[in-house]
């Protein structure tokens, strides 16, 4: 469990406000996900289920194709806002992956319905992430 800052604050409340929007008719789990760029901007997401039950988006997907398609690929911290009294839920291994390919360094916030808070790195999150070889992420290959 963790402190966090009053900017952190913001973000878990921008993510708290955001999972009430969830669409989520079969697992009646709600996810909330808000992330802070480095220029300050926030993005929300909500977790989106379909009948189709693969083709479900998960809510730190979708804020972060809102952010990049607000212009926004730089990012420092996203907070995570499930629902329930159970365990705090960790993204998932896909969303892990996506994350990660706007950097490694940025503060990942895990937040249950009480008071705790759990921080890691996406790095902690992801060691060995996907990194195709001869592309952008590539270090042999410079990075782009
Ligand atoms: N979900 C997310 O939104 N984020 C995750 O990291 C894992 C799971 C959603 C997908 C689905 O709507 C519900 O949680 C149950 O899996």
């Amino acid at each position: 469990m963790t402190d966090v800052n009053q900017q952190e604050g913001e973000l878990i409340e921008a993510a708290r406000a955001v999972r009430s929007q969830a669409y989520k008719p079969y697992s009646g789990f709600a996810v909330g996900a808000a992330l802070r760029g480095k220029d300050g901007s926030i993005h929300v997401g909500c977790n989106v289920e379909n009948a189709s039950f693969g083709l479900t988006l998960c809510a730190e997907r979708n804020a972060l194709v809102a952010a990049v398609a607000s212009g926004v690929r730089e990012f420092e911290t996203v907070a995570i806002v499930a629902s329930g009294a159970g365990p705090l839920a960790w993204p998932c291994g896909a969303c892990r992956q996506v994350l990660a390919e706007f950097g490694m360094d940025w503060t990942v916030l895990i937040v249950g319905e009480g008071n705790g808070v759990l921080r890691g790195t996406l790095r902690e999150l992801l060691p060995h992430n996907f990194v195709l070889p001869g592309g952008p992420h590539d270090p042999s290959a410079g990075d782009a």
